[in-house]
């Protein structure tokens, strides 16, 4: 991971977003230049890069706050991600059991079974769109499944997701409309589930929000709507981010394929090391509250920051030979599921979800690699691969 001298993050309109596809060098451009950048154009705002910078901010809310960070057609702060602590620690204390890792596991049999029936249509196939037919309807269908939402009602929720995270339209203005829009389909689309579990209460995580209390109080209808609007956002596209970055990596590179294919019991470590180094969120936002000193600059109330969580996981001063992709790295402390009070409330069911899911695609499919010549697009913030054509064959062949 050399620095790339034409790479110069300091200059007007310098933006990381610019690199999804290819970010090794511009993530290393910025940690050796600028590990802390104030910067005009962009991003805008303060972009941090260090490992030991990133962590701290993570672990410091009262400083670096969640607060009133970003726009995503939501009406009021989503739950638990846009609320600081103290209020923040109720919510997760609620929530945590739900997403334990023991629950979590339990649901592995069902998820592989999903993954199975997905990737059996592949067998004696000749290739796939690994994004349209696996890695986007897998944790779409296991969402669906663990709220107890209609599984006919799969497209819909994609469509609804995709306005809000990519929304395609030219300018700020009409994405903001869109996600706007589609912000309020979610809004009806949980009020009519809502409404349809008070009348007929069920075994799903809708039902038993609407049973559950925080100190001492039920959720009102807004709380349960705002922690439904955040599992929908969060959920679906970093596990299918994650599966797309590790499948095209792993397309390209047959040496690491083979490793992962033929030593099954290394899985655990292939996922750790291919989320340090793809870090599929690969940045998470913050507002200044307090005047605070990072990394040698003078931040101030209300300065908007960027945690870049995909510098950090691949910066040497943490990571002995950061950029060697190693599945047996012991420890592997990365970041890409954030850290401190907002760590991902989902990460032990995106584990599971993507052990089960590399599994079973590689048990029917060993081999496979890129089309000639296919040059892929990442999207930029969270790096999902549309599309990821793939031919099951060894490259060249
Ligand atoms: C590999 C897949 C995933 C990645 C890489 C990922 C990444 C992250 C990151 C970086 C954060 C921290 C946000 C921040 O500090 O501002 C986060 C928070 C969160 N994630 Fe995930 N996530 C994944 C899967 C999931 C899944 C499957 C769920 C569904 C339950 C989920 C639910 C959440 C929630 C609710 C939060 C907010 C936690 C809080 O604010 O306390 N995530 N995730």
């Amino acid at each position: 991971m050399a620095t790339t001298p034409e790479i110069d993050p300091e200059a007007p309109g310098f933006s990381v977003m610019d690199f999804a596809s290819s970010p090794h060098a511009a993530y290393q451009a910025l940690r050796d230049r600028c590990p802390v950048l104030r910067s005009q154009g962009g991003l805008g705002g303060v972009t941090i890069s260090r490992y030991e910078d990133v962590l701290w901010a993570l672990r410091h809310p009262e400083y670096f706050s969640s607060e009133s960070t970003v726009a995503i057609g939501q009406q009021r702060p989503l739950i638990p991600l846009m609320v600081d602590p103290p209020a923040h620690v109720k919510y997760r204390k609620l929530l945590d059991p739900v997403f334990s890792r023991k629950r979590m596991l339990a649901l592995e049999p069902e998820v592989r079974r999903l993954a199975g029936d997905l990737a059996d249509r592949f067998k004696g196939g000749d290739g796939c769109d690994f994004h349209a037919e696996f890695a986007e309807p897998l944790p779409s269908t296991v969402f669906l499944r663990l709220l107890g939402l209609p599984l006919e009602r799969l497209p819909e929720f994609v469509e609804i997701k995709d306005g809000i995270i990519r929304p395609s339209a030219d300018d700020m203005a009409g994405a903001q409309a869109i996600r706007e829009a589609s912000g309020r389909r979610i809004y009806a689309l949980f009020e009519e589930a809502l409404d349809a579990r008070v009348a007929d209460p069920q075994q799903d995580l809708l039902s038993w929000m609407l049973d559950e209390e925080v100190e001492g109080e039920r959720l009102t209808r807004e709380q349960i709507l705002d922690i439904c609007y955040l599992l929908l956002i969060a959920g679906l596209d970093t596990v299918t981010a994650s599966l797309d970055t590790f499948a095209a990596y792993l397309a390209q590179h047959p040496d690491r394929r083979r490793m992962a294919v033929e030593r099954p019991e290394i899985i655990d470590g292939v996922i750790e090391e291919l989320l340090r180094t793809e870090t599929p969120v690969m940045m998470v936002p913050r507002v200044v509250k307090q005047t605070v000193e990072i990394g040698g600059v003078t931040l101030e109330p209300g300065e908007s920051v960027v945690l870049l969580l995909a510098a950090a996981d691949t910066d040497e001063r943490a990571f002995p030979d950061a950029g060697v992709v190693d599945f047996e790295r012991r420890p592997n402390r990365h970041v890409a599921f954030g850290g401190g009070p907002h760590r991902c409330l989902g990460s032990h069911l995106a584990r599971m979800e993507l052990r089960a899911a590399l599994d079973e695609f590689h048990r029917r499919v060993p081999v496979y690699s890129l089309p000639q010549g296919t040059e892929l697009s990442y999207s930029a913030g969270i790096r999902q691969v549309e599309p990821l054509p793939l031919l099951f064959r060894e490259p060249g062949a």
